[in-house]
């Protein structure tokens, strides 16, 4: 069983991560808009990513017996000045996401809720990836400069990246990541 107080703001952050999904997914838009292919694919592997933290959230209130809530997903931001501005935003989200789950860590802690907890744990160790990853790219767009053409080398390097995590949510979101 959840108490109110621990489903609420698990509630609450599946919609978090919702909305992470629908940022990173306008900023993918926003950088396929100005041509930059590798940077509008990583952002879309970020989507995923933040799909797989919301089902994760999902399931377990559901696994638990607890009561899933979906609210309205704010509107993400769709135009930034550079590359290098979309970039420190999304640093600067994954810091708030990162205070969010430390947030949750501490009321389950202060509600004994060593099951949630345990949970948490895997976001916790989520959050050092999701931070580094962007303080990593607003390091290299600093370095190269936020001009056209050297944007166009960067681009192919984002572009590299691939899709390390599933996708497919038909039969939950712990039987695609293999019972992790
Ligand atoms: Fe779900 Fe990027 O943190």
């Amino acid at each position: 069983m959840l108490n109110k107080k621990m489903e609420d703001a698990l509630n609450q952050q599946i919609n978090r991560e919702m909305y992470s999904a629908y940022l990173y997914m306008s900023m993918s838009n926003f950088a396929q808009s100005q041509g930059l292919k590798g940077i509008a694919t990583w952002f879309m592997i970020q989507y995923h990513e933040e799909m797989v933290h919301a089902m994760k959230f999902l399931e377990y209130i559901n696994d638990k017996g607890g009561t899933v809530t979906l609210g309205a997903i704010e509107k993400p931001e769709s135009s930034f000045k550079s590359m290098l501005e979309m970039m420190e935003k999304t640093l600067a989200h994954e810091q708030f996401i990162t205070k969010s789950i430390n947030d949750l860590m501490d009321l389950a802690i202060s509600e004994k809720d060593y099951a949630t907890k345990v949970l948490l744990d895997w976001y916790v160790t989520e959050q050092v990836e999701e931070e580094k990853n962007a303080m990593d790219n607003v390091q290299m767009l600093k370095m190269v400069g936020d001009k056209p053409n050297t944007l166009y080398m960067v681009d192919r390097e984002f572009g590299a990246r691939t899709v390390t995590v599933p996708t497919d949510f038909s039969k939950g979101v712990s039987a695609a990541m293999g019972g992790a």
